[in-house]
């Protein structure tokens, strides 16, 4: 063996290691602490009629002449198809964190780094790929993958994923995989409604133990689960190449996006919490309690006015609302979704006053205040448009696709990004503005340029949003499109908060809020108590499960709320008052997820970190018709992570951690008791 590393994380290990002949990097064990001390699960060098080694040997990152047969990850073609026949690596050899491994191919030049890192105190391995071509030809990259992730499964691999549509993102549902791949991916140039960039792998004899995947790249991307005939379950997780094959010319070098791996000896929620670890991480010095805001989407669409909006504001502003945000709408010419994008300056008609009188009103109730833009598209009916056709993504002589009446800016033209960035800069310099909803209501559609257009895109929107938040670092940025369709982890780097989908009636959303704790932590869960009926789930709840609901993450409300009574208003300010008791335990908490949309234990536990504090936020799922009248026990939820012998207090009820933990907490739904929010304070 030319070397071996484990690199460890807070509750898991990471060993890889050079076998002898030098051409890969391959897996030794991935687990919990301790794991690589014993054979390999994932090793094998036996027989292996009709195929190569590297077929079935759990490759970390391999070439087509390393796995030919089985699956690459690294594709450049079959007349420059690399051979590496030498390693050598750096290792932080005391904290175990970081690892380099160099491969190279003296025949054509190509040098590949392969990357890992866990950052400290999570159980997330980090994998990018640094590609450099040193050799005279130019060469052609027909795939791209940023890292092959190789999972024990004796038994069966049980897959989870999250499929969805527009308004219908984060549904969770698993596939058994027997022999075969399962493959989730997008090509929209955004990660999409369709599938989240998000898998996780189990053994079916041990479901206890979760190893899960995600890309860090807010392009297009793909993930491939195949378990092969020995029982390894290999998972390749990367870019997709739309745009055709990279080219990467002599002297050039490229870094591939990269892949996140996360293990957790605790199932799906525990790896829910591995991710929520690591995104925290992401959020660094931003993360902390979110203002409570109020968007104006749902009350008034496009019929913003500036008497309209105050109105609002000053309702919102007393039942304890921070930040007031104006969604689509304020700008000129957008009276509708046919015009005004790319012209995004404030228009007059529905401020006479101007914008910046208006924001010194809603400033003056004691509010914060945001608005809603999605600079990198634009209408046909537009100035910009007018001005600078050409700036669009486009065909010679074609005609454009129309999508949502609107064009996608190629952003990966450098006077496209620098009007971007000057337009959003130059209106967050100008006005007071706190917050910004930053949308993306299309997917790309024409190509235009030989180019690695995805690529470019994604690279020009990270070095925006880098230095928009450099510059304006007091501003929160919530990343949309049309709803969550542009939810990975290389914009929880740089969001605050995701507008996970459209659709915020309470019994959809529940199932959507569900899927996308999952993945993501709460700090970047946007959440909305709209009206009822809500627009696609009429299914009744109480205002209080909406409420619930919304305190899951970051709360928010976009009903019309000057049709709310008095009583509504005065209920609002109740659960806004004890939201922001309880936010930094939501933003800060170890997570729980207990039970599930269809099943009759429906809740999220947050343990404060320093184990004193329990918020659980419970909702009954069933049948209100009946529920408090027929005989029926109360709904027992366990909660986890509780020291048996603690005692707890919530209001006048006192239990044992103990008693949580096995027979649950109890919560009796009404037909009116829908939903509850309960504190425990641990008192012994
Ligand atoms: C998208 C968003 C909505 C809203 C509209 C405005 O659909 O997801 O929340 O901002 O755009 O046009």
């Amino acid at each position: 063996m030319i070397g071996r590393w484990t690199l460890r994380g807070a509750a898991s290990e990471y060993t890889v290691a050079v076998p002898d002949h030098g051409r890969w990097l391959e897996l030794v064990a991935w687990g919990p602490p301790g794991v690589s001390d014993g054979p390999s699960p994932v090793a094998y060098d036996g027989p292996v009629p009709f195929l190569t080694g590297g077929d079935a040997a759990p490759v970390e990152h391999a070439t087509e002449t390393g796995r030919p047969f089985a699956g690459a990850d690294l594709v450049v073609g079959s007349r420059a198809a690399p051979r590496f026949t030498g390693a050598d690596a750096d290792a932080d050899g005391e904290g175990g964190h970081a690892l380099a491994v160099r491969f190279a191919d003296d025949v054509n030049g190509l040098r590949v780094t392969l990357h890992y890192r866990i950052p400290p105190g999570t159980d997330v391995v980090e994998r990018w790929v640094e590609l450099a071509n040193d050799g005279p030809e130019p060469l052609r990259l027909e795939r791209a993958g940023s890292a092959g992730f190789s999972v024990p499964t004796p038994h069966g691999a049980r897959v989870s994923y999250q499929w969805g549509q527009w308004a219908q993102e984060f549904q969770l549902d698993h596939v058994d995989l027997g022999h075969g791949a399962f493959l989730v991916g997008s090509a929209q140039g955004v990660p999409g409604h369709r599938y989240a960039p998000w898998l996780a792998v189990r053994d079916r004899g041990d479901e206890a133990q979760a190893w899960g995947f995600a890309l860090a790249w807010t392009g297009s991307w793909e993930i491939e689960a195949e378990r092969d005939t020995g029982g390894l379950t290999r998972v390749r997780v990367g870019r997709r190449l739309v745009d055709g094959p990279l080219e990467l010319a002599p002297g050039e070098r490229l870094t591939l996006p990269t892949a996140a791996g996360a293990f957790s000896a605790e199932g799906l929620a525990g790896l829910a919490r591995a991710w929520h670890g690591y995104q925290r991480r992401l959020a660094g010095e931003r993360l902390g309690a979110r203002p409570v805001l109020y968007n104006s989407w749902e009350a008034t669409y496009f019929a913003v006015d500036a008497g309209g909006q105050l109105e609002l504001a000053r309702i919102a502003a007393e039942i304890g609302v921070e930040t007031f945000v104006v969604d689509d709408g304020w700008f000129t010419g957008r009276d509708d979704d046919t015009a005004g994008l790319g012209d995004w300056t404030p228009d007059p008609a529905k401020f006479p006053g101007g914008l910046d009188a208006f924001v010194a009103d809603v400033r003056g109730l004691g509010l914060r205040f945001g608005l809603w833009i999605e600079p990198e598209c634009v209408n046909p009916r537009s100035r910009l448009y007018a001005e600078h056709p050409g700036w669009v993504y486009s065909v010679d002589g074609r005609p454009l696709t129309e999508i949502r009446n609107q064009y996608l800016l190629d952003l990966g033209r450098p006077e496209v990004a620098e009007w971007v960035h000057g337009t959003v800069d130059g209106l967050l310099r100008k006005h007071a503005i706190d917050y910004l909803k930053w949308d993306f209501n299309r997917p790309r559609t024409e190509a235009g340029r030989a180019a690695d257009i995805d690529g470019g895109h994604v690279t020009n929107l990270y070095r925006v949003l880098d230095e928009l938040r450099r510059d304006h670092p007091h501003v929160l940025v919530e990343a949309c499109a049309g709803g969550g369709a542009r939810t990975d982890l290389g914009m929880a780097a740089r969001a605050d908060v995701f507008w996970p989908s459209d659709n915020t009636g309470p019994l959809d959303r529940l199932a959507i809020q569900h899927g996308f704790l999952h993945a993501n932590a709460p700090h970047l869960l946007s959440s909305w108590v709209t009206d009822a009926p809500g627009l696609f789930d009429p299914r009744p709840r109480s205002l209080a499960f909406r409420f619930v609901l919304a305190m899951a993450g970051v709360l928010g409300v976009g009903a019309d709320i000057r049709h709310w009574s008095a009583g509504q208003r005065a209920e609002a300010a109740g659960w806004i008052r004890r939201y922001k008791e309880i936010r930094d335990i939501v933003v800060h908490g170890s997570v729980h997820l207990i039970g599930g949309p269809g099943q009759d234990r429906c809740a999220v536990q947050y343990t404060a970190p320093d184990e004193r504090t329990v918020v659980v936020l419970a909702w009954h799922t069933g049948r209100l018709d009946g529920a408090g009248l027929l005989p029926a026990r109360p709904v027992r939820l366990p909660l986890r992570g509780l020291a048996p012998a603690a005692r707890y207090r919530a209001g006048e009820r006192q239990f044992s951690g103990s008693h949580l933990g096995s027979v649950g907490l109890p919560v009796q739904w009404t037909a009116t008791h829908d939903a509850d929010a309960v504190v425990l304070h641990r008192i012994a």
